[in-house]
This record gives structure tokens, C-alpha cells and sequence, in this order.
């Protein structure tokens, strides 16, 4: 920990000294916890971080983006709908190959804050309402199960799917305390790496770190392009390497759908030798909030939502369709070679977005407000402004339907909601009993109609609920529920599994 004196006089040549102004009115305590805070702080950049936050502020670069956008040819993206049968098994057997060897690995993103669902608590530990309670983390973890299973049955392996959690200051200890009482899902622990991304000082348009109290500063995770100098810091690619993972399937926390390292998608990025690759699904309509995977200046890259103009997202091609209608569901693929080598020459070339935002703060007789409208500048980097350095990107087009829910936002919003979450997952669910040859019955003994599957509307799916442990993509039903009549709610646990293949 660094003296008084020291953090002073440094944070008087970075043009900070007002973040000490309260240090008189601290007890002993909080000054001890003050100075830690202030230790860890990066103080020769803070003067840098701040002008350029500032800076950045003042002058939006974002008509620039459109006015280099292009689309990507159509032709130049993979897709699982206009792929033949043949390939996609091919790429699912290459895969599962993969997995087999020990060569795949998953990382979650797990730092964000949840500010647009509202809960205290990490998103992976919000329950949607489904019939058997089941957390984010919970149907991610038993993916991991299912998919390890599903690879050593094919390959006669006993392989494992490494999980590294990317988590902050906020999720941290909350997700190890969440994954530990719940004996970590029956994984095995030391195939879980849960580590911190660093977290920045949230700073005013005049360049000055927000104090959020007496002895605190505002604080906010460097955004989820924080990845990788957080692979850095916690030797993830060393651990990667002595495990042998060659790949890496990244998601974020809240798509209920994901498919954890989806063995389709690691084997058509392995099959045309990629080294970075994106999941996208066609835009529902111009505004929804999803970045889209286009071309600036000849690369191919992504545009976020918050920085594409509204008429940009709105064109659309001769047919009618959208022109930027990639949208990226942040599942990304990447060989630990491109991590390696974006950790060792690429990390600090990494784009700084700024986001205003609303930041708590004492004003300067110490009294604590709670701004009404954008006072802070947060500075953040984006996990796939990676993506210009690939040699060999690839974009992959999948079902939205079987691959993409987002939980963002409370109950009552438009969407990407626990509801819509939920009935996502459930009309999947039920795709899969109706498909297998199961007929599906409402409370009341009546033959549900195939609407029953439907996610949207005022037409709820039916209460079907396949556990990842029984089934990864829908495979293995058939044998369980052909010709039989289900009464819902349903729920098939590998308990239940068990009983109907015994009769
Ligand atoms: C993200 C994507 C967007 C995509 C959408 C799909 C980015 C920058 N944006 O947008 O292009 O269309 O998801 O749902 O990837 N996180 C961290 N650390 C942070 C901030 C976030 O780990 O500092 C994690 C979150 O926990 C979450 C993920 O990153 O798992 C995405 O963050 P979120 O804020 O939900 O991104 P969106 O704005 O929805």
C-alpha cells in the first residue's frame, strides 16, 4: 500500500488533488480502506484516462462509423440455415472432436453490472420463473455436463470443458459464494477460473474522477473488452495452454438459449480455419439494441448499437430486408493463438467507448446526490473490437429462436425480459417434445395446438421444460418421448429421463 504523502503528491500531477478533500472527515477505517482503493488505482495513467474521457466526450467521432459502413456480402457469412445437412453435422463432428480433446474451453462475461435488470445480485444467479426454478448459471453449467458427455460418448474420452468466468468487483464474490453452496453444479471446481477485470475511475466532463462518497470513488468495470488484459493479469491463456485449449467459445451471461461451446460453431470456425469468429442472428427490427457485424473501411468488425445512427440501421437492400441486419449476439469464437497474440500486440491499440451516464456522487460540502441526468463519463472497451485484427474472421448465422434471448431488461420493459426469457426457452423446449413425437397437454387434459410453441403473444408456451442434462440441442428424445402424451406442466430431469426409458 502506497503512504498518504506518495498517493498525494501523484494525484496533484495527474490534476486530482480534489479526491482527497474530504480525507480529514475520515475515521481510521475508512482511510485504510481509501488508501487501498487509491493504491491499486493506475495513477501515472489516471491523468491520460481522465483528459481522454473528457476529450472523448466533447467530441462524439460517430458520424464517422456511418459514413464507412458497408454491409458484409451475404455470401461471406456462414449459415446454419442455408448450410446442407452434411455440413453441419461435419462441423458439429469437428466440434465434438475438439471438445473430445480437451482442445475447447468456455468463458463467460460475467462483470457487467446489471444495471437495465435491476437486481443487486449477479444476472447468472436471476431465476426467469421457469417450472424448475433454475438460475442462468445453472442451465450453463449443466451444458457443460451435457456437451463433455456428449463428446465422450462419441469419442470414448473423459474430457473436460474448462469454464472461465470473467467476473468484477461487483460479481465476484457473490458468483464464488453462488457456485460454491450450490457445490458448483457437480462440475468440478478446479475446472472453474473465476477471475476479476480491472475496473476504471468514472470521471466528469471536465475530466475530474467522481467521488461517489467521502472516501470512495466511482468505479466501473473497463467493459467487457477488459477480457483481455484480464487474461493477462490472471495468467487465463497460460492456464489455457497447460490444459491444452486451442479454442475458446466467449458468451455473455444473459442469453438463456446459449449454447455452450456449441460444437456446430467451433467446428465451422475450425473447418474454415479461423481465428476469431462471431454468432449473429437477423435483426428483429432496425432499433433492436444489438451491434451489428459489418465492414468499416473494407474490415470487418462490429458497429454497436449505441453508435450507429438511427437512419443507418434503418436502410434497407432492393428486397425490403435490412442492410445491417447481422446482429451480434455475442458469442464469439477465438484460438488461443489470436488471444496470445492480441494480449502481447494488440491490447493497448483496443478503442476507448464512452458512455454518459448517470453517476452517484458527493457534491462538494460532502452531501451525497443522485443525478438526474448524465454527469459521468464511463470509458469502456468492447470485447469484439478485437475482431480487426483477425486474419481469418468468420460470421456465423444462426436460429434465433434455438440460439438467442437476452435477459437485459426488468419485467414490464418491451422486451428481453424474464418473460420473454423464460417462454423462449419453453416454446424451445416444447419444439423439441413435439418434434421427438410427444403431443403435449394443457392443465386441463386438452391437446395443446403447435402454437403452444409459439415465444410471443399473448399465447404463452406450454410448460415444457427439458433439463441441459437430458438434452443438449434436442437430441436423445425421440427414445424418450415418441407417441407419448405429456401432461403439462413437464419437467424431464435425467431422473425422469431414467424412468421412461425404463418403460
Ligand atoms: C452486448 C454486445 C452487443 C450485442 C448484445 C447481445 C458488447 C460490447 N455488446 O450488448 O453488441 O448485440 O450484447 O445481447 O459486447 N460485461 C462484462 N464486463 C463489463 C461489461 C459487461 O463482463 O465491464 C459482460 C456482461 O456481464 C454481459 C456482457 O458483457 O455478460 C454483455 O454486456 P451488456 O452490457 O449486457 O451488453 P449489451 O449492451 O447488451
Amino acid at each position: 500500500m502506497l503512504s498518504l504523502e506518495k498517493i498525494k503528491r501523484r494525484l496533484e500531477s495527474a490534476g486530482q488533488s480534489h479526491i482527497l478533500q474530504f480525507w480529514p472527515e475520515l475515521c481510521e477505517d475508512e482511510r485504510d480502506a481509501f488508501l487501498r482503493e487509491l493504491s491499486q488505482l493506475d495513477l501515472d495513467g489516471l491523468r491520460a484516462h481522465c483528459e481522454a474521457a473528457a476529450l472523448a466526450a466533447a467530441s462524439p467521432d460517430q458520424a464517422s462509423v456511418d459514413q464507412h459502413i458497408e454491409p458484409v456480402p451475404k455470401e461471406d457469412i456462414g449459415s446454419v440455415r442455408k448450410s446442407d445437412k452434411r455440413s453441419l453435422e461435419e462441423w458439429e463432428n469437428e466440434g465434438l472432436l475438439q471438445i473430445s480433446k480437451n482442445g475447447v474451453g468456455v468463458l463467460l462475461l460475467a462483470g457487467g453490472q446489471g444495471t437495465r435488470l435491476g437486481v443487486k445480485y449477479p444476472k447468472g444467479m436471476f431465476d426467469v420463473g421457469l417450472p424448475s426454478s433454475k438460475t442462468l448459471y445453472q442451465i450453463q453449467a449443466e451444458r457443460i455436463h451435457k456437451i463433455q458427455e456428449l463428446a465422450n460418448k462419441k469419442h470414448g474420452s473423459n474430457c473436460t470443458v474448462p469454464w472461465y468466468i470473467m467476473t468484477s468487483e461487483f460479481t465476484l464474490a457473490p458468483t464464488e459464494k453462488f457456485f460454491k453452496e450450490n457445490n458448483y453444479f457437480g462440475l468440478e471446481p478446479s475446472n472453474m477460473l473465476m477471475f476479476e477485470q480491472r475496473m476504471i475511475p468514472a470521471v466528469t466532463f471536465d475530466g475530474k474522477v467522481i467521488l461517489q462518497g467521502k472516501g470512495k470513488i466511482a468505479m466501473a468495470p473497463d467493459g467487457n473488452g477488459g477480457l483481455y488484459q484480464a487474461l493477462v493479469d490472471n495468467n487465463v491463456l497460460q492456464d489455457m495452454e497447460k490444459r491444452g485449449v486451442e479454442y475458446l467459445h466467449v458468451y455473455c451471461v444473459d442469453n438463456i438459449l446459449v449454447k455452450m461451446a456449441d460444437p456446430v460453431f467451433i467446428g465451422f470456425c475450425v473447418s474454415k480455419g479461423a481465428d476469431c469468429g462471431a454468432k449473429v442472428v437477423e435483426k428483429a427490427y432496425p432499433a433492436e439494441p444489438v451491434g451489428v457485424v459489418c465492414r468499416l473501411q473494407g474490415v470487418t468488425q462490429v458497429v454497436e448499437y449505441s453508435e450507429i445512427q438511427p437512419e443507418t440501421a434503418q436502410l434497407r437492400g432492393p428486397g425490403g430486408e435490412l442492410l445491417y441486419s447481422q446482429g451480434n449476439i455475442c458469442n464469439h469464437f477465438f484460438t488461443r493463438a489470436f488471444l496470445q497474440d492480441v494480449a502481447q500486440k494488440f491490447q493497448g491499440q483496443l478503442k476507448q467507448h464512452v458512455a454518459l451516464k448517470k453517476v452517484p456522487f458527493v457534491d462538494t460540502c460532502g452531501n451525497p446526490v443522485k443525478p438526474t441526468k448524465p454527469n459521468g463519463i464511463k470509458m469502456e472497451k468492447f470485447v469484439f473490437d478485437v475482431f480487426p485484427f483477425s486474419r481469418s474472421f468468420v460470421a456465423f448465422e444462426v436460429v434465433r429462436e434455438d440460439e438467442f434471448s437476452p435477459l437485459k431488461n426488468a419485467e414490464g420493459a418491451a422486451g428481453d425480459t424474464p418473460t420473454t426469457a423464460r417462454r423462449s426457452l419453453l416454446a424451445l423446449h416444447c419444439r423439441w417434445a413435439t418434434g421427438a413425437g410427444a403431443t403435449l397437454l394443457d392443465q386441463h387434459g386438452n391437446v395443446l395446438p403447435p402454437t403452444a410453441s409459439q415465444p410471443a403473444g399473448d399465447n404463452p408456451p406450454a410448460q415444457c421444460e427439458i433439463s441441459p442434462l437430458v438434452s443438449y440441442f434436442g437430441e436423445g428424445l425421440e427414445q424418450l418421448l415418441k407417441g407419448r402424451t405429456l401432461q403439462t406442466p413437464f419437467i424431464l430431469d435425467e431422473e425422469g429421463a431414467k424412468e421412461l426409458s425404463a418403460h
